[in-house]
């Protein structure tokens, strides 16, 4: 092991930073800057998920958590550093291969963001209609197939303004899921909901990472998606992540930073 090596941080340190796992990593930031302006959102941040794994962030609003999650479909374009999709830089990546991780990826956005003038069918058959030329029956198959997955098995045919909202949120989710991706990205993915259906969303969503053997990458506020989707979690704050350690640790942790942006949640 080199000097720099061992100065590393190591699980259990403030400022163990992910970086060192064993296992295929499958997402990574590297020394990852971002500003906007004269803020600075990320700040030499390091992460690195492996295959099969579902790795949450928690962090105060307005902290980066969907900055990042842009950057791993390379909607944004680190300043400093690289995020790596599968070995692929996102901010280098040419268009073709860029549309072939993307295939990959599901993303499912904070707010379900339907398109009020489509069928909750035609929602979910979006990313398929256009990044694919699969034949139209095929398409409607697994339109019903993934609705059954997220159990609204009726909403084929019902416009947004009929669903509620944990069942838009559950269209939501059957969108992000419609391409097969290998990775999937949630973003606060119980924001606005009530205590019940949040937890059958977490439910849901932990199920679908065991069926389908998914890679995922979670932000949120909320510690019941930590207890039941997390296998690691760290905390966003300053730009970088901190605390890194399995759900159980990190909840319970007695680091007075922690300890005092646990305590600030509702749940
Ligand atoms: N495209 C953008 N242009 C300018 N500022 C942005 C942009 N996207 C995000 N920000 C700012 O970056 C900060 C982090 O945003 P965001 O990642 O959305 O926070 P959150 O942790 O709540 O998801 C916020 O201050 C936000 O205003
Ligand atoms: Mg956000």
């Amino acid at each position: 092991m080199s000097a720099v090596e061992q100065e590393r941080p190591h699980a259990g340190d403030e400022d163990y930073d992910g970086a060192e796992v064993a296992g295929d990593v499958l997402i990574r930031f590297d020394g990852v800057h971002k500003s906007f302006g004269p803020k600075r959102i990320l700040v030499d941040m390091d992460l690195a998920i492996v295959k099969g794994e579902n790795f949450t962030v928690m962090g105060p609003s307005g902290t980066g958590k969907s900055v990042m999650l842009r950057h791993v479909v390379g909607l944004l374009k680190a300043d400093q550093g690289k995020v790596t999709v599968d070995g692929n830089d996102m901010s280098t990546v040419r268009r073709e291969p860029l549309r072939e991780l993307r295939s990959r990826m599901g993303y499912v956005f904070q707010e379900a963001a339907l398109l009020n003038w489509l069928s909750a069918g035609d929602n979910v058959a979006l990313p398929l209609r256009e990044t694919t030329d699969m034949p139209e029956d095929e398409i409607v198959d697994r339109v019903h197939e993934k609705l059954a997955l997220v159990h609204v098995p009726d909403t084929y045919d019902k416009m947004p303004s009929e669903l509620s909202g944990g069942m838009k949120k559950r269209v939501g989710l059957a969108r992000g899921l419609i391409t097969d991706p290998e990775i999937i990205l949630y973003d606060e993915p119980t924001a606005g909901l009530d205590p019940e259906i949040s937890s059958s969303i977490n439910h849901l969503i932990r199920e679908i990472s065991d069926r389908l053997s998914v890679t995922s990458l979670t932000v949120t506020h909320h510690m019941g998606t930590v207890k039941t989707v997390a296998d690691r979690v760290g905390l966003l704050d300053g730009g970088r992540l901190h605390f890194v350690s399995g759900p159980e640790e990190f909840l319970n942790s007695t680091e007075p930073r922690l300890v005092r942006f646990l305590g600030d949640r509702l749940d």
